[in-house]
Formats: structure tokens, C-alpha cells, sequence
């Protein structure tokens, strides 16, 4: 962990008052300059692409062959992309509420050749045509940040639990609220891509819901449900169920290949955020610079 992030993770620590929550000012991302620069991130050396790799294989931990997987708010789908191309034996709904950022999505799944996905425009606080009990796994990255309010949060989670199978399984990230404008300001600048996305990425973390707005909303889902967050300052907050297998060697010889194509730049932030949460004891399921 670099100092300046570390001096940053202190203040958090010491601060006493938190900025109060600003809801995005696009819930959904519908502008053409928003879904050009959210997906530009998420491109194989793009800002995100890290972050998918990391979300890909705990995910993956959570899943087997057969399964129905569930993303809502899929966005331009580089996550979904990553994910289904680890698990060819899943199949994968992503939803979103944006025509502008399917219309991405598809194009982006057909150039990763990925076939084990579909997409549905569907607001996920009331998720129409998906049946009750019907996902083997719900997913939702990055993304309930972007919902108004703590009503709508709840919504969205009372339809996580109306449409997953009993024992079905949960992945939700997302980041949790910092304290301090410059702690956001700080991280909203850290990645760089473009103006558009340092500017996008500030509104997502004034956006964000505290840990406990989170854990409130999520306690609807029941006692199976862990939550780690990142050490000292909550930038990211995961909730799910627990690991139910290792991450098997077809998956595993892929994700190596993908984090070999990151840059050196990627390849540092993924160690970096694995790092970051393993110091919360939140592991990866495997190494992938093991031998
Ligand atoms: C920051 S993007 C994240 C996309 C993706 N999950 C990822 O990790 O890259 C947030 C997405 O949420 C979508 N969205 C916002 N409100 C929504 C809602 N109520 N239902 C479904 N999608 C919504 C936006 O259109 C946008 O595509």
C-alpha cells in the first residue's frame, strides 16, 4: 500500500463526522459520453479491469456448472464478459435499466465471443419476468450506488431474495461511503482514464451507502450473508455467501491468461486491492502467480 493512500486510510480512520450521501446525479447511465467512458474502463487495460478479474474469481467460488447467475445492473458488461468466460457451463442474465448501455454490452460480449450471456432491460427494484426462485446466484457489481434511496436499496434486495432458490448464493460489491470529500476526491482521482470517469467515479463514492445503510438493506437476506470490507476505510464492501469451491484448473488457466494481459499498472492495483482485503481476512480462492 502506497503512503499517500495510507495517509488517507488514517484520516478516514480519525475522522470524526461523515459527509452526508449525494445521490448520483445519472441514476441510469443512459448518456453517450457516460457509457463511451464507463466501458473504455473496463477494456483489457482500461482503469476497471482489474477490479473484474478480482470480483471474477470470487465469484467464481461461489458457482458450478448448470448454474443461473443473475447480474443486476450489468452495465457495459466487461464483468459479466469476464465472469461467464471463466464458467462456459453457467449461464448468465445481465439486466440493466439503460437501453444505451445494452446496446454496449451486447457489442462488447459479442467481440469477447462470450455465449453464455443474455441481456434484459429491467430496473432491479422490480426485476418483471424473473420468477421467484428461479438463480442459482445473484450478482451486482459496482452498482447500488447508483439506486435514490434506502427504499430502493431495500426493494432492490427484497427482489434478490424473492427471485434466488433457497440456499442460493450472493456476490454484491460496492463501495462504502468515505468520510471525507478528500478521501473521495483522493480515490476519484487515483485511477486514471479520463476527465469523464475521474468525474463519474466522484459522484459514485459521494453515491455511495455506508457500510450500515448496506448491511441494513442486506440483513433482509438472512444469517448466510459475510461482509468484508477493505481495511481502515471501506472504498469497497462485499457481501456474500460462502466460498463453495476452489476455483477449478480450466478456470484457473484463464485467469491467469487474462491477468497476464493486464498491464504492469493492473497487475499492481489487483495485488494491491487483494491485498487490501486480505489484511480484513478476506482472501482469494486461488494464486494467480503461483507456478
Ligand atoms: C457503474 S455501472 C456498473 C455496471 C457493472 N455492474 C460493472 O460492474 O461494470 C451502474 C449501472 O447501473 C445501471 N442502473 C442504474 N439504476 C438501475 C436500476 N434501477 N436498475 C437496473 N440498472 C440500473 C446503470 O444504467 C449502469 O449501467
Amino acid at each position: 500500500m502506497s503512503v499517500p493512500v495510507l495517509i488517507h486510510l488514517l484520516r478516514e480512520r480519525l475522522a470524526w463526522h461523515s459527509q452526508p450521501r449525494v445521490p448520483e446525479p445519472d441514476l441510469v447511465m443512459e448518456s453517450v459520453a457516460q457509457t463511451t467512458s464507463f466501458s473504455a474502463a473496463g477494456e483489457t487495460n482500461g482503469a476497471l479491469a482489474f477490479l473484474y478479474l478480482y470480483n471474477a474469481l470470487q465469484i467464481t467460488s461461489l458457482l458450478q456448472p448448470g448454474d443461473s447467475v443473475l447480474d443486476l445492473a450489468c452495465g457495459p458488461a466487461h464483468q459479466l464478459a469476464q465472469i461467464a468466460s471463466l464458467n462456459l457451463g453457467v449461464q448468465f442474465i445481465g439486466v440493466d435499466a439503460s437501453a444505451a448501455m445494452l446496446a454496449c454490452a451486447q457489442q462488447n460480449l459479442a467481440r469477447a465471443q462470450v455465449e453464455n450471456v443474455a441481456l434484459v432491460q429491467g430496473d432491479m427494484t422490480r426485476l418483471v419476468g424473473q420468477t421467484d426462485g428461479s438463480m442459482d446466484c445473484v450478482m451486482c457489481t459496482m452498482s447500488l450506488h447508483h439506486l435514490p434511496d434506502q427504499a430502493a436499496l431495500r426493494a432492490a434486495l427484497q427482489e434478490i431474495r424473492r427471485v434466488l432458490k433457497p440456499q442460493g448464493r450472493l456476490y454484491l460489491v460496492d463501495f462504502g461511503r468515505l468520510k471525507l470529500r478528500s478521501t473521495q476526491h483522493f480515490f476519484a482521482h487515483d485511477l486514471q482514464q479520463s476527465v469523464q470517469f475521474t468525474e463519474d467515479y466522484f459522484n459514485s463514492l459521494q453515491a455511495a451507502f455506508s457500510v450500515e445503510e448496506l448491511t441494513a438493506a442486506v440483513a433482509l437476506l438472512g444469517p448466510d450473508v459475510q461482509r468484508h470490507a477493505t481495511v481502515l476505510a471501506p472504498l469497497m464492501v462485499v457481501f456474500r455467501t460462502a466460498f463453495r469451491r476452489s476455483v477449478d484448473r480450466q478456470a484457473l488457466l484463464r485467469a491467469k491468461v487474462a491477468f497476464a494481459s493486464l498491464s504492469a499498472k493492473q497487475q499492481d492495483d489487483f495485488r494491491g486491492l487483494a491485498q487490501w482485503f486480505r489484511l480484513s481476512g478476506y482472501a482469494l480462492p486461488c494464486d494467480l502467480e503461483a507456478g
